[in-house]
């Protein structure tokens, strides 16, 4: 870890002031070396107050999420280890597949501050404003996919809802396979895609929208859609967010990675779906079931009205009492 890193480390690992000497003792480098890299950390948007006697204060951070600022404190061992961070990207799907065939390794994290191509399931638009919410995809290869391939799309959503709840304490839940819902409102989406040969998978692109610190939305998405910040009434610094995704997510992938059954019963837990009346078109006919169970594989086992059991693995499940899809 570079010594602004490792300051940086420091100072937001404390909450008030923490002496020029702590840091030099701590990073094993002169006081005017600390001195130099609290200039350069300023100059990248850090806000940090010095006080004589008593030291360096972090105040704030840049609203612009820098790979620094990621790396800075991130508890993975695999995800993250390399991160692309991007002012505007068309989407961060799209970049990861460009350099998953350029090479780029297993757990590398794609980043943008706005997406102009931002995309989401079934071929919709996912609207990606500025600076307001964590915009992502991992890529990962093969030593991290498990064996059912479904379980990564339900171990996102997993590791989205508890760490929105570790978080923020926002009663987040998860609607089958993969949105974060804040009471019946969409916060987060997640869109996978993969590329395989016949017999391998290559790789999978698991992609992440948080929508974090959007103060409204546009009328459409009103009623379906909210934020943490809206949700929880303050601004949420999302960095601290992403990596606690991360972490979650990278945990999940190694602990259930071959054990699909307590990745359910976890899953299940906080998964809305289940219980409840839903509606989804099956050859061309638009029906009405109730869902009961998810299946090893991953689908939304529902029970027609005639009692017949139906599994579905894709397409458009709406739950009743939670928004449309959007
Ligand atoms: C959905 O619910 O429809 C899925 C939305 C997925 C959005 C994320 S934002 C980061 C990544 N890049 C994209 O273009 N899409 C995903």
């Amino acid at each position: 870890m570079s010594t602004k890193d490792g300051i940086l480390a420091h100072l937001q690992a404390h909450e008030g002031y923490v002496s020029g000497e702590t840091l030099s003792e701590q990073l094993g480098v002169s006081r005017t070396a600390i001195w130099k890299n609290i200039k350069t950390l300023r100059s990248c948007g850090y806000s940090i107050e010095s006080v004589t006697n008593r030291g360096y204060k972090l105040i704030s951070s840049p609203n612009r999420i820098s790979a620094d600022e990621i790396a800075s404190g991130l508890k993975t061992k695999i995800l993250a280890k390399n991160i692309f961070c991007y002012d505007i990207i068309d989407s961060t799907n799209e970049e990861a597949k460009r350099q998953a065939l350029s090479g780029a390794p297993n757990g590398s994290l794609f980043i943008a501050e706005q997406q102009l191509g931002g995309k989401g399931r079934l071929g919709r638009v996912w609207a990606s404003p500025k600076g307001t919410g964590l915009w992502f995809s991992v890529l990962l290869r093969s030593s991290l996919i498990p064996l059912q391939l479904t379980n990564i799309t339900l171990m996102a959503g997993l590791a989205v809802c508890r760490a929105i709840r570790s978080f923020t304490g926002c009663p987040a839940m998860i609607k089958w396979p993969n949105d974060v819902i804040i009471g019946s409102r969409k916060v987060c989406g997640i869109l996978t895609e993969m590329a395989a040969e016949v017999d391998r998978v290559e790789y999978v692109i698991v992609g992440i929208g948080i929508n974090v610190n959007n103060a409204s939305f546009p009328d459409d998405l009103l009623i379906k859609a909210t934020s943490l910040c809206m949700e929880s009434g303050s601004p949420l610094q999302r960095v601290g967010l992403l990596q606690e995704v991360l972490r979650v997510f990278e945990t999940l992938l190694v602990e259930y990675k071959t054990d699909s059954s307590a990745l359910l019963t976890e899953y299940k837990k906080f998964c809305v779906s289940l219980n409840r009346k839903v509606n989804f078109t099956r050859n061309n006919q638009k029906l009405t079931a109730t869902a009961v169970d998810i299946s090893p594989d991953g689908e939304l086992i529902v029970r027609c009205d005639d009692g017949t059991m139906v599994p579905i693995n894709s397409g458009e499940v709406t739950v009743q009492g939670i928004y449309g899809e959007i």
